[in-house]
């Protein structure tokens, strides 16, 4: 087969055009533009088998980035797969706005708790440089990515396997500047709604609890003796929890509380000291 037949093969199997556009980049290196100054070219027996079996896993709503094994974020890669979350796009909306908040020379103490794949945390090393980055992970499997995230990068951040709950305890001495979190949010009965490729993302990086708030709460609660007079939280939330959220940061004694929009006008970053 040559590179235009398998294409047009993709295309016709897999609703998501942009989906099929991954796999060529991720198996062949292609892009659109790639594609079509190589559409005569012969794959390989084994590049077709790869891309037929890449396929299926597409069609069986496995997630893109499980299939190719990798995700975008900001301006950097990370590796990722089964047993641990997506990093998302308005994730992003949250490092820039903690990026914005410090001097580009901070070098104070940053905490990002529930890490996943280290998005946040290995995000906000890259682009302050001399921060000092404690990153929490409780799931072992999601533990083993943002260790090899780490690494694959090359970013000096410190990585604990553990419940953020608990491993509070172990910050005897340290304050922290900044505690951000993107936890899981969703309302446990929500979580079978959802589309189907995300059924494939780990429950325990989903389920918020009954209201999907129970993490804000406990993190507010457990961490707030861990900040810093002049620092401050930054949480990721979902599109409809803003006014449960005042609630929440009014009931733990902070003073500031400010949103910030994604790009549908929806509250989703919480800052609040
Ligand atoms: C929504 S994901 C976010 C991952 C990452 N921060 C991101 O934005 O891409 C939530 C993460 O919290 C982790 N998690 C859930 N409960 C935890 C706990 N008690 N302690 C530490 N991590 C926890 C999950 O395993 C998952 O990786």
């Amino acid at each position: 087969m040559t590179i235009l037949e398998l294409y047009i093969l993709g295309k016709k199997e897999i609703e998501n055009k942009n989906d099929v556009l991954f796999l060529f980049k991720s198996i062949f290196g292609f892009d659109r533009l790639g594609i079509s100054l190589n559409s005569d070219v012969k794959v390989t027996n084994q590049q077709e088998e790869l891309f037929l079996n890449k396929l299926e896993q597409l069609k069986n709503n496995i997630p893109v980035q499980y299939v190719v094994e990798s995700v975008d974020f900001l301006d950097f890669n990370l590796k990722c797969g089964e047993g641990v979350f997506i990093p998302r796009k308005e994730t992003e909306i949250l490092v820039n706005e903690i990026v914005k908040k410090v001097d580009k020379n901070f070098n104070g103490n940053i905490v990002d708790l529930c890490s996943g794949t280290g998005s946040i945390g290995i995000g906000l090393k890259r682009r302050i440089e001399k921060t000092n980055v404690f990153c929490i992970e409780k799931s072992p499997k999601a533990f083993e990515y943002l260790e090899y995230n780490k690494k694959s990068l090359n970013v000096d951040i410190n990585c604990i396997l553990g419940d953020i709950f608990s491993e509070v305890n172990n910050f005897k001495d340290r304050m922290f500047d900044v505690i951000v979190s993107n936890p899981p949010y969703i309302r446990t009965s929500d979580i079978k709604n959802l589309d189907a490729n995300i059924q494939y993302e780990p429950k325990l990086a989903l389920d918020g609890g009954e209201d999907g708030l129970y993490f804000y709460r406990k993190i507010l609660s457990t961490w707030k003796r861990k900040l810093k007079i002049n620092g401050f939280f930054a949480f990721e939330i979902g599109y409809d929890q803003d006014e449960e959220m005042k609630g929440i940061v009014k009931n733990e004694n902070l003073k500031h509380m400010d949103f910030v929009k994604d790009d549908n006008g929806y509250n989703r970053v919480c800052i609040c000291s």
